[in-house]
């Protein structure tokens, strides 16, 4: 018999999507989630675009098996490389994140855009197609930092080497007169306080978990698809990887306030 399709499914090469799992908690508190951190083929942020839609379509496969009735690719890389095929494949709505080059756009002063990202999510056309849609006119200054991405998917958000690290990313976007930051990976999300307090008042920093949770809304209100009643849901974690080290650093990363940790 088919799984019953009651659950918001979302996943990640790791931990970096559960900045948006947090804000769907947030704000659909009454759904059941279900997340996949792929952390056996972590990152996704190096690889050949062949290969994360091939990574892509087995978490949709797992996350529709489990009886998701909409799947959130909660990560950029994924998102920009295979939401055309994942939307092709599976009978589910699916949301996904893509760097928010339109409202930094729209939020720079200056006309200049940090973005952070991994090197597969600059190279796809989605990404291209951002910049040309979006951020006419804007100079747009690109960094990947998966060393970054690699201390957060540690559980490694703050300590020296971080802020060390932090630091020069910072500095390399103040050099290039960037006054807006865009956050387009969602491990970056776990570090937006401490780009904030580095980068300072002057710059706006983009983090787009929230937005991405309101468009999940959004979608199930559209196809009647929201849970009923008043209860929690539920909240479970598979990982690929290594199930303990996951947890712990789940625990660890989970946003206080939002509704029971992992
Ligand atoms: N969290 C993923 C993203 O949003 C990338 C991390 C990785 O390189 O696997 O792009």
């Amino acid at each position: 018999m088919a799984a019953q399709r009651d659950l918001i499914g979302i996943f990640d090469s790791g931990v970096g999507g559960l900045s948006i799992a947090a804000a769907i908690r947030t704000l659909l508190p009454q759904e059941s989630l279900l997340y996949l951190a792929d952390q056996a083929h972590f990152p996704y942020g190096g690889r050949d675009e062949e290969e994360v839609r091939e990574l892509a379509l087995h978490a949709a496969e797992f996350l529709t098996g489990e009886g998701a009735k909409l799947v959130v690719v909660a990560c950029n890389t994924a998102s920009s490389v295979a939401l055309g095929a994942l939307r092709a494949s599976f009978p589910v709505p699916f949301v996904g994140v893509v760097p928010g080059v339109k409202p930094g756009s729209a939020a720079t002063q200056g006309g200049s855009v940090g973005v952070l990202a991994t090197e597969a999510t600059f190279h796809t056309r989605v990404f291209n197609d951002l910049v040309a849609q979006f951020a006419e006119g804007a100079q747009l200054c690109t960094l990947v930092r998966p060393d970054l991405v690699a201390c957060v998917e540690r559980g490694t958000v703050e300590g020296d080497a971080v802020e060390a690290d932090l630091r020069d990313a910072v500095e390399q976007f103040a050099a290039a007169g960037v006054d807006t930051i865009v956050l387009g990976c969602t491990h970056y999300s776990f570090l937006a306080t401490a780009i904030r307090r580095l980068a300072g008042p002057a710059v706006t920093v983009i983090d787009t978990a929230a937005p991405v949770a309101r468009q999940v809304r959004r979608v199930l209100e559209e196809r009647g698809l929201l849970a009923e009643g008043e209860g929690l849901g539920s909240l479970r974690l598979c990982t690929t990887g290594d199930r303990d080290t996951f947890l712990r650093v789940a625990r660890k990363l989970w946003p206080e306030g939002a509704p029971t940790a992992p």
